[in-house]
């Protein structure tokens, strides 16, 4: 087999755990899938059932590309850098199969599917993030970054902000009735921006402390919660007032996007606090050495 094609391998040719328990949640929704088809099946619209599982985990693994820089930073976890292209190539994939599924879901006539994407603004986003999602894909390898240049595969990898954008903005245009999902999706989105935003502000290649890290999960958590009363309130006429007394009503059979943000944002606050105070010791016996990261791998999917 071509060592290109051995995904457990790391880039020295070892069997790497991080890349299996990678490979093993790429496949995790196809398991999902089939276990759901043997067992309680898949509905009254079997097919509509998988676009939707497919469209969902395209964009879970979108997000999650984008969580690999704050986690390699704050996590000190340099090792996930390996495994960002392969959940890049696995969202694009999922993606994939989505519109083959939509696809089949007309009986492939291609002319309908043309023409329901270029009359329906949701269908056109999300066409628009599946063709950005394969220039990505496709510019993934080693010698398409060579014949590239770095400067300009990290530029054209920054596309990744804007397809996680439409696939959310997607997301909520055929979400029907609850939002929950979609809002809790884009405060997460949000979180990930309003990190780079900060490290851009700032200039600095240093990683931001806790207190910062604290403000913004704080920061986000109100504006979802804002965001969801505003939202709510516009769509069924009620106070945004009344929605967001609701809201901030702590309830956990109904955990509200605010909630949910501020508690990830506070784990990844500990992170910073447990991975700090692990490096203490050794930082006050040697300094770390300070290694610029290849270029190649700071702009990537
Ligand atoms: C040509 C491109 C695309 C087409 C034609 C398409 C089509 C669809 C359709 C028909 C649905 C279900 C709507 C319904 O049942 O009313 C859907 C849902 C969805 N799509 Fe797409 N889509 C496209 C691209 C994408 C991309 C690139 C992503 C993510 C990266 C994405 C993420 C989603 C999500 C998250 C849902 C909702 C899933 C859920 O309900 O849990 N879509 N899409």
């Amino acid at each position: 087999m071509p060592a290109s094609l051995a995904l457990w391998r790391d880039r020295r040719g070892r069997v790497s755990i991080l890349r299996i328990a990678v490979l093993c949640l790429l496949v995790t929704p196809v398991v999902l899938a089939a276990v759901t088809i043997l067992t309680d099946g898949l509905g009254a619209r079997p097919i509509n059932n998988l676009i939707h599982r497919a469209g969902y985990w395209a964009l879970l693994f979108v997000l999650i590309t984008l969580a690999v820089t704050p986690l390699r930073r704050i996590g000190r976890f340099s090792q996930v850098i390996d495994v960002r292209r392969m959940i890049g190539v696995g969202a694009f994939c999922y993606a994939a199969t989505h519109i083959s599924l939509f696809i089949a879901d007309q009986m492939f006539d291609l002319t309908k599917v043309a023409t329901e994407i270029a009359l329906r603004l949701y269908l056109t986003i999300g066409f628009t993030a599946l063709l950005s999602l394969a220039a990505l894909a496709a510019t993934s390898t080693d010698g398409m970054v060579r014949r590239l240049g770095a400067a300009r595969w990290q530029r054209l990898h920054q596309l990744v902000y804007v397809i996680a954008l439409l696939a959310i903005v997607h997301f909520f245009q055929q979400t029907k009735a609850d939002v929950w999902v979609p809002t809790f999706v884009a405060s997460l989105f949000g979180w990930l921006m309003a990190y780079r935003f900060v490290i851009w502000r700032k200039r600095s290649k240093g990683e931001l402390s806790a207190t910062a890290l604290l403000v913004l999960t704080l920061v986000v958590s109100v504006l979802t919660f804002a965001g969801e009363a505003i939202g709510i309130g516009i769509a069924y006429h009620v106070s945004p007032l009344l929605v967001l007394e609701t809201a901030l009503d702590f309830d956990v059979d109904m955990i509200r996007p605010g909630w949910l943000v501020l508690g990830a944002g506070l784990c990844v606050v500990a992170l910073d606090l447990v991975r700090t105070w692990q490096r203490r010791p050794r930082a006050a016996a040697k300094p770390p050495a300070v290694t610029a990261e290849p270029a190649r791998e700071a702009g990537s999917l």
